[in-house]
């Protein structure tokens, strides 16, 4: 199959395509278009039952119509996603809920009004207008609204819901930029529109409502303090049967074998190993901030000179922006061929809880 790649900025309205021909099936061609017309494609293909790569707020996720099995069978075998693994419903708008949700709990219609749209994914009871293949044949769907104008544009166009999990395939780095979606899945689908970077950089909060208690199943973009205004907020601790795959012990996880350390301050790099170092930002090989002076800042160089690469989430310490360079990071040291990675945990404020989740997961990597 051959895939294209569309650049898209919302609102663009001037003409004219660069579009190649097809050449041989099975071979991908990168296109560029103008926007209006990878629009209208994207709108096209989903219409036809196509799956079509997106970016949101959070993460590129790959497209298709919610209501129509055969389109979102085409996602599972694109991504290569087992078939017990549920997907997330994205809204065209917040009225379409009720088509395909039962909402029970009042909670629910204030975190609906307080974070949609946005990176806030809930459970519901399901209606039967949902096939089966959605929601891995559970009793509940997953539902969110994306704020991301270039998805929103389209899936209002559509006025469907589109079924959408990271466009990734299954236990890898989701993908956050549209080149990024085009090494997972080159050649497997048959468009994606490219919408830049995007802004959070890790999935969506998935939580559910539980006896007027929040239960988040997976970190994300919202911290759970976001939610404490809301009611009682706890952590699932998947045991026994898993709720959401986000929850597999491993997950998000790059081919090269990554560890996890409080601290990469004098991490033992044996010699003739080429080790890679995802740090937090520049002082943070040190400690704490309050310990960065001018030699400490020397010892940084010194322990960073044993790893043969080295990224920094963060150029200031910034959580966001961290988020925002995770899996891009994870990507880069993926490819230098190492023999290891050393990540070092985050502080665990806000969007850092989530941060040090991923990584937590991408270190449970098995062993083959
Ligand atoms: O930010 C995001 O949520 C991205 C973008 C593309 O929207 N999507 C995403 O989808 O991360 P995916 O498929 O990679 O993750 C979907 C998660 C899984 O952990 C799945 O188990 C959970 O949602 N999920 C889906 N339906 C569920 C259900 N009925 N009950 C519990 N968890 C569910
Ligand atoms: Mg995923």
């Amino acid at each position: 199959m051959r895939t294209e790649i569309v650049s898209a900025r919302p609102g663009k309205t001037s003409g004219g395509s660069q579009a190649d021909d097809p050449s041989q099936p099975g071979e991908t061609v990168v296109v560029r278009v103008d926007s209006d017309e990878g629009f209208a494609k994207a709108i096209k293909l989903l219409r036809e039952g196509e799956v079509v790569a997106l970016p949101t707020e959070t993460v590129y996720g790959l497209a298709a119509d919610a209501l129509n099995p055969d389109a979102v069978a085409k996602i599972f075998q694109a991504k290569e996603r087992p078939r017990f693994a549920p997907l997330i419903v994205h809204l065209p708008n917040r009225q379409a809920l009720a088509e395909i949700a039962i909402v029970e709990s009042p909670i629910a219609s204030q975190l609906i009004e307080k974070f949609w749209p946005g990176p806030l994914t809930i459970i519901f009871r399901k209606r039967d207008v949902v096939p089966d293949i959605v929601t891995a044949g559970l009793e509940t769907v997953a539902v969110r609204m994306s704020a991301h104008p270039v998805f929103r544009e389209i899936v209002s166009a559509l006025d469907r819901p589109l079924a959408a999990p990271s466009a990734s395939r299954f236990g890898r780095v989701s993908p956050t930029t549209g080149p990024h979606v085009l090494d997972e899945l080159d050649g497997r689908i048959p468009f994606i529109v490219d919408g830049g970077t995007t802004e959070y950089g890790i999935e969506s909060t998935i939580v559910r409502i539980v006896d007027g208690v929040i239960e988040v199943l997976r970190r994300g973009p919202i911290p759970m303090g976001a939610l404490q205004p809301f009611g009682e907020v706890r952590e699932r601790i998947s045991a026994g049967a898993i709720i959401a795959p986000g929850q597999l012990p491993t997950h998000y996880a790059p081919k090269t074998k990554l560890i996890l350390v409080e601290d990469l301050k004098g991490f033992p790099v044996r010699s003739g190993k080429r080790v890679g170092a995802l740090a937090f930002y520049p002082g943070a090989a040190v400690g704490d901030a309050g310990l960065r002076s001018a030699i400490a800042a020397t010892a940084v160089v010194r322990e960073v000179e044993n790893f043969v690469a080295v990224r920094h989430l963060s150029q200031s310490g910034n959580l966001r922006e961290a988020a925002a360079n995770l899996f891009r990071m994870l990507r880069e040291l993926d490819a230098e061929n190492l023999d290891l990675i050393v990540a070092e945990r985050v502080p665990k404020e806000g969007i850092g809880a989530a941060i040090n989740d991923r990584l937590e997961r991408a270190s449970n990597r098995r062993t083959e």
